[in-house]
């Protein structure tokens, strides 16, 4: 016997009503009970309910869908018999997962670790893609670029940067302005981290922590890149102007300060800015 109906509800905890909750709740909790109710004198070899990767970690604007996928543990532990809840991750092709992009167990490998859970004297089990898997912009991404034809390369480059930058803000399906700062489409600084790692990893490099200060779009990323590895020649940036000195010119002998400075940059930087400088600073320095 397998239980695998579920409903999606999405809307962030402030949003929920009660009928989303229910609805959730109903095609998954009260499915599984129901089941488990009418089957509890069967002798049956199986009882396995598909649970959610959601109900272990949570997912953004799915509380109810995640609560709904926990509380199966409770039905698979009530059980009298062999029952197994399976908390899967998100599945290629058709399915409610269908178009979310990031990792995805092929049908074929989720079967396969279906039956390995089978095997296995277990309750509970999580079975997921992982992080490892690699989406197929960025597999192969060396030999793609080795055998690409003049700009073609950098379309290669360009096709992985925006699959990592999308994974990393989760964009799913939606699509990434390429021109605009990552920060308004919800970077924060772990993620800024995360991609600066995960761009090092797919081309082999070591990058700048500061890189996405500096390259702050995933179209000036893609250039920088391409520079990186020769795709296009680097345009060496100006050396930066030195912060304006200007000697105030004394009013009198008596208060004149000679060495004072005038509109001192102090003045006009905020947080973020002297961050990113120190930043930069610290990155030169190999930190
Ligand atoms: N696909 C994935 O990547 C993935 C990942 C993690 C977990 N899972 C779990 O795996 C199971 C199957 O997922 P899926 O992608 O095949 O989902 P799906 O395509 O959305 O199918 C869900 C099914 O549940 C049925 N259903 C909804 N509410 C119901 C209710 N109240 N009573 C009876 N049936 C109801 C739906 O019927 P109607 O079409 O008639 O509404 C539909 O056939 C789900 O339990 C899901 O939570 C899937």
């Amino acid at each position: 016997m397998f239980h695998l109906a579920a409903a999606l509800h999405d809307a962030t905890a402030a949003q929920l009503t009660r009928v989303q909750l229910d609805a959730a709740m109903a095609a998954k909790l009260h499915g599984a009970e129901a089941l488990a109710r009418v089957t509890a004198s069967m002798p049956l070899d199986l009882f396995v309910l598909f649970g959610s990767l959601a109900g272990v970690v949570g997912s953004a604007g799915q509380g109810n869908y995640a609560a709904a996928n926990a509380a199966l543990d409770a039905v698979a532990r009530a059980r009298r018999g062999p029952a197994l809840l399976v908390d899967w991750g998100a599945w290629q092709g058709e399915g409610m997962a269908r178009g979310l992009g990031g990792p995805a167990l092929s049908p074929g490998a989720a079967l396969a670790a279906l039956d390995a859970a089978l095997s296995a004297d277990l309750t509970r089990v999580a079975i997921s893609a992982g992080a490892a898997a690699v989406a197929p912009a960025v597999a192969g991404l060396a030999e793609r670029l080795a055998d690409a034809i003049g700009t073609g390369k950098r379309d290669v480059l360009a096709e992985a940067v925006d699959e990592i930058v999308g994974r990393i803000l989760g964009l799913g399906g939606l699509v990434l302005e390429r021109a605009r700062p990552l920060t308004e489409l919800g970077l924060d600084s772990l993620m800024a981290v995360e991609l600066r790692n995960a761009l090092g990893a797919a081309i082999g490099r070591t990058l700048p922590t500061s890189l996405v200060f500096d390259h702050p779009t995933a179209e000036a990323l893609s250039v920088f890149l391409a520079a990186e590895l020769g795709l296009v020649a680097r345009t060496v940036p100006p050396p930066p102007a030195p912060p304006p000195m200007a000697v105030a010119p004394a009013a009198s002998p008596a208060d004149s300060h000679v060495g004072s400075t005038v509109g001192s940059p102090a003045d006009d930087w905020d947080d973020d800015a002297a961050l990113l400088l120190l930043e930069r600073k610290l990155s030169h320095a190999g930190y």
